[in-house]
């Protein structure tokens, strides 16, 4: 940081970065990664890090697949650039459209290419309206989503999202939008409420917002099968069938955002499939990549394509899309990406090692600074607590998380904290002795974090 031209004394004094405290950024420096191999990473000086949140929940096939590095280099030496724009297409972006529509539930059958998970959203609230406009139904156009759902940043997408920080001194939510309880008994069923009441409970709520809205108002219902960066928060039993059915009766249609869970993350290749649910709509992105290069993927029913298709007619076009729709070098990149997934059998892998890792993570329930230890397949979550037998947040909030964060570093370790959540997403290949180095790497890291918070007050325990 203090040596003068420096990565870390150039990015401080040039680079805004996304999710950062500027102030903090610019007076300590950023840590400089350099290079990466199988779940590990390496910064500037040479410490080792095993990457347990595979970068951001994203990178499936880990930080060295040769393989997609020649994807790339060849797509790039053949034909670095073209669009999709005005009936023109290339290989890589029919091909991965193909097998994309042969990857998801059946009743998918088309698909968009966008750059990123927020742009893909945005694109969804866009198809919606305008397949809504060209039903004749004009008045049909608010979303309903969750709170602490994910969905990205922009003005839409962002507006979808259900969390505070993304909204704060944004202006948003700025499209109509009514954000539901957030479906996570531990944090949010009534004491002593079941987790199928708790269930009925949703249910009952989205029906009573429906009533209270006007079905002929509400177009779409938007959620993550298992919500991610809100906190890894798995859906009480019974959830997503009961939106569905109620969803379905009110010509609502659903949206699955699997931007996190798609590709084998939940043990199966799509959420949809975990957790029963058969989407109008899904939105993929992150490990269709292993996100080695920026790129998100919208499938849609044949009933929302049909729509939207006749309207184009009509109209002479979809005037909608991105310069990078469908990029070649993305979608080459992508197909490889699956091609080693499918080959290597990652989702088979996702799911037994995420047993393991569920299993070996569910060891900390006993410790008394954890309250809940939760997830599906390859994602989990340690929930931290002032007070388990009492459910007390630390105050403030996620000091011991933030601490937990920071210091996972000293031990090689990389995870994210949600607040006072311990989240965990390693990559796709990690193998049975790295999820328990992950696991015995968080150890250490969470005594130091008990006597941290002992320390500073903020556990009696
Ligand atoms: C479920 C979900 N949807 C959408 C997004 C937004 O994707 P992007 O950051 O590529 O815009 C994310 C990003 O984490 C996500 O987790």
């Amino acid at each position: 940081m203090n040596v003068p031209n420096s990565t870390a004394a150039l990015d401080a004094a040039a680079h805004m970065h996304p999710y950062t405290n500027a102030r903090k950024l610019e007076a300590e420096g950023p840590r400089v990664m350099d290079h990466g191999k199988g779940v590990r990473v390496y910064d500037e000086q040479g410490n080792e890090y095993i990457e347990a949140l595979a970068g951001l929940w994203s990178v499936g096939v880990g930080f060295s697949q040769q393989r997609l590095a020649d994807a790339a280099a060849a797509q790039m030496a053949k034909l670095p650039y073209y669009h999709t724009f005005a009936q023109k297409t290339h290989g890589p972006a029919a091909r991965l459209a193909d097998k994309l529509v042969s990857l998801t539930p059946d009743n998918l059958t088309r698909v968009f290419f966008t750059n990123s998970g927020s742009e893909a959203n945005d694109t969804v609230i866009k198809m919606v309206w305008f397949l809504n406009n060209a039903l004749g139904r004009p008045e049909k156009k608010k979303f309903i989503a969750r709170k602490n759902g994910y969905h990205g940043i922009t003005i839409a997408s962002g507006s979808l999202t259900g969390l505070p920080w993304n909204h704060t001194d944004f202006d948003l939510p700025a499209i109509p939008v009514t954000h539901l309880t957030t479906p996570h008994a531990y944090g949010f069923a009534e004491e002593g409420e079941s987790e199928e009441d708790f269930a009925q409970r949703l249910a009952d709520e989205l029906e009573a917002t429906i009533e209270a809205e006007g079905a002929d108002t509400i177009a779409a219902f938007i959620g993550e099968p298992l919500i991610g960066a809100g906190g890894v928060l798995v859906p009480p039993k019974g959830y997503w069938e009961k939106v569905q059915e109620i969803c379905r009766r009110h010509d609502i249609l659903i949206v699955a955002d699997e931007v996190i869970t798609g590709f084998g993350r939940t043990g199966k290749m799509f959420a949809c499939e975990t957790f029963g649910i058969t989407p109008d709509i899904l939105v993929m992105s992150k490990q269709l990549t292993s996100s080695y290069m920026p790129l998100a993927a919208i499938a849609l029913s044949d009933k929302v394509y049909e729509g939207i298709a006749d309207h184009t007619a009509k109209l002479g076009t979809f005037g909608h899309g991105f310069t990078g729709s469908g990029h070649p070098v993305a979608t080459a990149v992508g197909l490889e990406n699956l091609a080693i997934i499918e080959e290597q059998d990652l989702v088979a892998n996702a799911a037994a090692m995420g047993k393991i890792l569920q299993a070996e993570l569910a060891k900390f329930a006993d410790h008394p600074m954890v309250g809940q230890v939760r997830g599906e397949g390859l994602i989990a979550a340690v929930q931290l607590m002032a007070d388990k037998a009492t459910r007390t947040k630390f105050d403030p909030e996620g000091t011991v998380g933030a601490y937990v964060f920071e210091r996972a570093h000293d031990h090689g370790l990389i995870i994210r904290n949600i607040k006072d959540a311990i989240a965990f997403c390693p990559p796709l290949i990690i193998t049975e002795d790295e999820v328990r180095e992950v696991v015995a790497r968080f150890g250490r890291t969470l005594d130091d974090a008990t006597e941290f918070a002992r320390k500073e007050g903020l556990f009696a325990g």
